[in-house]
């Protein structure tokens, strides 16, 4: 082997062996030190440094890479229903173990099936908190151990079933998890007086609320399919898409080819687009009852009358929780505060409509006399 020759360096650059081989070492362990970044553990949390953390606030045990933040939340639904409190649980811990407690803050926001932007629900740190909206004196932290920022709300409404998300912010970075909340129901085609496929995707959802209903999601129909949903017209859901139900295939509804299943035709134009709707309704907070007169009632006498009785006329979501949820079985046609005319059997019989049990429904007569359902709050 030939000697090395570094004559193309400028003299007082010129450097001897032993200088470049220490040069060369300086580089090796340079670029090692470099390396061994890479080596760091992969969390799917974040790292601490001490670049991020405030003063006076346990930085002594974080001042070291691999500390993370860890959040935990339920893996599975919660089920409950309207008028339910719930406990969305939700708890954080630092791993590894941190002696020092450090001041987080707390955001639980719910997500939205229609928009990329989060509704607040609750923001706390320390001991303030503050909720939003119409969770406000409904909905607090429940902070029964250390790490529990487990969100409690009260009185359940419809429109709270959705994913949640737990938001623990220690500094600049925090950490997240999602609670699916579903509410047991029923969930029921809807057609307005004036007929089928009447509705935009604005009137549908303003339809079911006045039903005292909201429009079901995509999960609520599928379920209410498995549990034997069959409708042959279609209706809009709450992600903006159209699609009806069948657990029997026949020609007019998909095909008789076709195997049984949700039939989708996709999303739909909110306002150009016209179809029924399907809503869906939980437990009642009061009870539906059938009133009956000698001599039956016309609509507004139906409405009257269940006015004297101190309650009001019952919606049509009412009838299908009273059906489904309290097991209401009544064989006698009644007025609605649609204009509708139905009745719920829990146990089919003979002059009692099909042999399924369901919601019977007269449509919506322009004459005639008929009992009355009423509802009344407990
Ligand atoms: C929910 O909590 C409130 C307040 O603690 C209580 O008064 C109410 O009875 C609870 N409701 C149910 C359905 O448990």
């Amino acid at each position: 082997m030939t000697e090395m020759s570094w004559d193309f360096l400028p003299h007082a650059c010129r450097l001897n062996h032993l200088q470049v081989m220490l040069l060369f070492l300086v580089a090796v362990i340079l670029l090692q030190t470099d390396n061994s970044l890479c080596d760091l553990p992969f969390y799917n949390g974040f790292y601490y440094n001490h670049v991020m953390n405030d003063k006076g606030n346990g930085n002594e045990e974080i001042h070291f890479n691999g500390v993370k933040l860890v959040v935990e939340t339920p893996g599975d639904p919660i089920f409950t229903h309207r008028g339910a409190n719930v406990t969305l649980s939700c708890h954080y811990h630092y791993d590894p173990q941190l002696v020092k407690s450090r001041k987080i803050r707390i955001k639980w926001s719910k997500l939205r099936e229609d928009s990329t932007k989060d509704k607040d629900v609750l923001v706390a740190a320390g001991l303030n908190h503050r909720s939003f909206g119409d969770f406000n004196g409904r909905a607090h932290l429940q902070q029964d151990s250390p790490g529990d920022v487990s969100l409690v709300i009260h009185d359940l409404r419809l429109h709270d079933r959705g994913k949640y998300r737990c938001e623990v912010i220690d500094g600049l970075e925090d950490e997240s998890g999602i609670v699916d909340l579903e509410l047991q129901g029923v969930v029921f085609p809807y057609q307005p007086h004036r007929g089928r496929y009447m509705l935009n995707f604005h009137e549908a959802k303003r339809t079911c609320e006045e039903q005292d209903a909201v429009i079901a999601s995509f999960e609520q129909l599928f379920k209410s399919w498995e549990e034997g949903l069959d409708w042959c017209n279609a209706g809009w859901l709450a992600d903006g898409t159209v699609q009806y139900p069948i657990t029997l295939s026949r020609e007019p509804c998909g095909g008789r080819g076709m195997a049984p299943g949700i039939r989708s035709y996709g999303e739909r134009h909110k306002s150009l687009h016209h179809f029924d709707v399907f809503c869906f309704s939980s437990y009642l907070k009061g009870e539906v009852y059938y009133l009956s007169h000698p001599q039956k009632f016309t609509l507004e006498e139906a409405k009257q009358a269940c006015q004297d009785d101190k309650a009001e006329i019952a919606k049509v979501g009412q009838l299908y929780s009273a059906w489904q949820l309290h097991r209401l079985d009544r064989c006698d046609a009644g007025w609605l505060a649609d204009g509708s005319v139905r009745y719920s059997i829990v146990s089919p019989r003979p002059k009692c409509g099909p042999p399924e049990p369901g919601v019977r429904s007269f449509g919506f007569p322009k004459r005639g006399k008929f009992g009355a359902y009423c509802y009344k709050m407990n």
